[in-house]
């Protein structure tokens, strides 16, 4: 039997600077630098500075993760590196620095789809941790600051759909704009979810964004949150208005709660139409505790086996690209040209740029 592939994994399409290293389906090394706190001054995601930080991080990075894996440059089979979707800048620096390490190693390169990668992560638990191949098809709900989007994965290389997505804010940038408003620090989600521990999910009823009857035709499985967000501010400025004390513990409760009915709700109903009994987690919004609670609840009360990576592998890292990778390299496909460039829309169903 031939010697499974060691492959080097780039990620810098947000704001994490991802190195990973796999052998095959073995996580051998995910190395990450953020630039959050950077960010963190700016109330969100500036895009030329994340590109700036990833200049500076990825060589460090690139150390650790080799340190990390206990390997050599010179031992990587192949190097694989998020080309899209995401942030042009910072995408063009992860896509330029693997060409740079392909060349000069001699090695092929494997572009490589984000929102895939977040799926392919899954690959690298370990079955006594619950992981174990990929169960397929299955219902993949990606949440983080950057997409919300729903896919149907047939086949993790030649057949993923793009079954909704949001038409407007992601739903960790949602959670990041309602902690500006209610004067709360970024990134937001952990701070909602902190404010809302005393709160009452039920004390504000704000609104579930495309769920209503008359857009079930074109947004069955898409996603809103800038309403909601626009009625969380509402909120806020009729409290102030009359003087009153904004009761921050009960809007974000409300709030999270919307955000998480709408996100597993619609997660779930894809799995029952489409007859698929498998939902996936990613993104870092997966952080967020109320969003697995109910989501575990709701899945079983669909009879819908749920599958939610550890939160490591749930944010954006370099090992679910090498992951990717490594099951392109293992069914024997061609490299990316060298002509690959970085795409910031590139769709969901380009597995390999
Ligand atoms: O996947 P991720 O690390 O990458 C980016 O999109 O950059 O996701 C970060 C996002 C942020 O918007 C953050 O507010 C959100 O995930 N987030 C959460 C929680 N922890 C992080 N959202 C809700 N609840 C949380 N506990
Ligand atoms: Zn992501």
């Amino acid at each position: 039997m031939t010697r499974e592939p060691l492959i080097l994994g780039i990620e810098t399409s947000c704001d994490e600077t991802g190195v990973g290293i796999v052998r095959g389906t073995t996580l051998l090394a995910n190395a990450i630098a953020s630039s959050m706190d950077e960010q963190a001054r700016y109330g969100g995601i500036v895009p030329e500075i994340a590109a700036r930080a990833h200049l500076e991080a990825l060589t460090p990075t690139l150390d650790a993760a080799l340190a990390e894996a206990g390997v050599a440059l010179s031992d990587v089979d192949a190097v694989a590196v998020t080309s899209g979707p995401g942030l042009a800048g910072a995408l063009m620096v992860g896509v330029g620095a693997a060409k740079a390490l392909a060349i000069a190693l001699g090695r092929p390169l494997y572009a490589v789809n984000h929102l895939v990668g977040h799926v392919g992560v899954d690959l690298l638990r370990p079955a006594d941790a619950g992981g174990g191949p990929l169960e397929l098809p299955t219902v993949a709900l990606l949440v983080s600051g950057g997409h919300t989007s729903l896919l149907l994965v047939r086949d993790l290389l030649d057949d993923v759909e793009l079954l909704g997505e949001t038409v407007d804010d992601a739903a960790g940038e949602a959670f990041d704009k309602v902690a500006r408003l209610l004067g709360l620090p970024y990134p937001g989600g952990p701070q909602i979810d902190r404010a809302a521990a005393g709160g009452d999910p039920a004390a504000i009823a704000f609104p579930r964004g495309l769920t209503a009857a008359k857009d079930q035709a074109a947004h069955r499985f898409d996603f809103s949150f800038s309403g909601l967000k626009t009625a969380v501010a509402r909120y806020v400025e009729q409290c102030q208005a009359r003087g009153e004390p904004v009761p921050v513990a009960d809007v974000a409760a409300s709030f999270r709660e919307a955000v998480v009915d709408v996100l597993t709700a619609k997660a779930l109903a894809a799995c029952r139409e489409l007859g698929v009994p498998r939902l996936l987690l990613g993104g870092g919004v997966i952080a967020n505790a109320r969003l697995r609670e109910v989501a575990t609840e709701r899945a079983a009360a669909s009879g819908v086996a749920l599958r939610i990576p550890p939160l490591a592998l749930c944010t954006d890292n370099g090992a679910m690209i090498a992951a990717v990778g490594a099951q392109l390299v293992m069914a024997g496909r061609a490299p990316s040209g060298w002509d690959v460039g970085a795409d910031s829309t590139l769709p969901a169903t380009v597995v390999q740029a």
